[in-house]
């Protein structure tokens, strides 16, 4: 069976915007793009789309790709103190010459709804979890929509980075499972994954997991988008076969994709509230 993250993901966006219109003031989003990555653009309009959407109030701030760190930390405070703002978001990457980790550092954590400085990356170690990563955080919703129970399940993560890899480990430890986390150099990865009840992918290598890694009844979650040759979009998985295998499956594109917008607008109403209960 197939997860809908765009349906699922719809569904959240519609819950939002009926929360919103029972608010006296907007929630707001602040998205910090700079330069002109291709990608990077794609994102941020999305991101400012779908803030539009449910009604949020949205500003998206385009910088060169030469600004200083100087500058780029002084916008950053000019937001964390502006009260129109709840979510302030840098989008990653950032051009070479500038320290993402402290830029990311310099968010106000009440206003940080990418989950990423430490603050919040601590409470969520800690199972107190604030505000969370997006995409780990929309993978829970999406395994939240299945009849499975990962209380006990072994579940792998491949994957180790700060955004995906790390912070989905912690969300189902939270959840009570069993978790291996792989990274680029895991030895034996086929034989890990084969003995997994939930397998969860964030590597970027287009179809690298293939159906007969896949215990029979998994669940298997793709965060992989990978743009292929031929213009067409694939995931770390590859699909076909491991459809075959697997119980639950997510597709690409229309799985998890989705689900990090619609998360992120989430996170923007959970740090709006705390605010307005301060
Ligand atoms: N670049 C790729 N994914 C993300 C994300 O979730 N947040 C930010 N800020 N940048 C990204």
């Amino acid at each position: 069976m197939i997860i809908d993250g765009k349906q699922i993901a719809k569904q959240l966006r519609v819950n939002i915007a009926k929360q919103v219109t029972k608010l006296d003031r907007k929630p707001g989003l602040a998205v910090i793009l700079v330069g002109d990555d291709p990608a990077s653009t794609v994102y941020v309009r999305n991101k400012d789309n779908a803030c539009k959407e449910v009604g949020f109030y949205s500003e998206k701030i385009n910088k060169p790709a030469n600004i200083t760190q100087a500058e780029l930390l002084s916008e950053v405070e000019r937001l964390n103190n502006d009260n129109k703002i709840d979510g302030i978001l840098v989008q990653l990457p950032l051009p070479s010459h500038l320290d993402a980790n402290q830029v990311t550092e310099a968010i106000s954590p009440n206003k940080d709804v990418d989950g990423f400085h430490s603050e919040n990356i601590g409470k969520l170690m800690q199972n107190k979890a604030f505000l969370r990563p997006c995409t780990p955080k929309g993978v829970m919703t999406m395994l939240a929509t299945t009849d499975i129970d990962l209380v006990g399940k072994d579940c792998v993560v491949v994957g180790a980075s700060n955004i995906v890899g790390r912070p989905m480990a912690m969300e189902l430890l939270n959840a009570g499972a069993t978790v291996t986390i792989c990274n680029s150099k895991t030895q034996n990865l086929s034989d890990k994954i084969k003995q997994a009840d939930v397998v969860v992918v964030a590597i970027g290598k287009p179809k690298m997991i293939q159906g007969d890694w896949i215990k029979q009844g998994a669940t298997v979650i793709d965060v992989g988008i990978n743009r292929l040759n031929d213009g067409s979009l694939s995931g770390d998985v590859d699909f076909d076969s491991a459809q075959d295998k697997a119980v639950w499956i997510t597709p690409v594109p229309g799985g998890v994709g989705p689900m990090t917008i619609a998360t992120l607008l989430e996170n923007t109403l959970t740090a709006y509230k705390a605010r307005e209960e301060k």
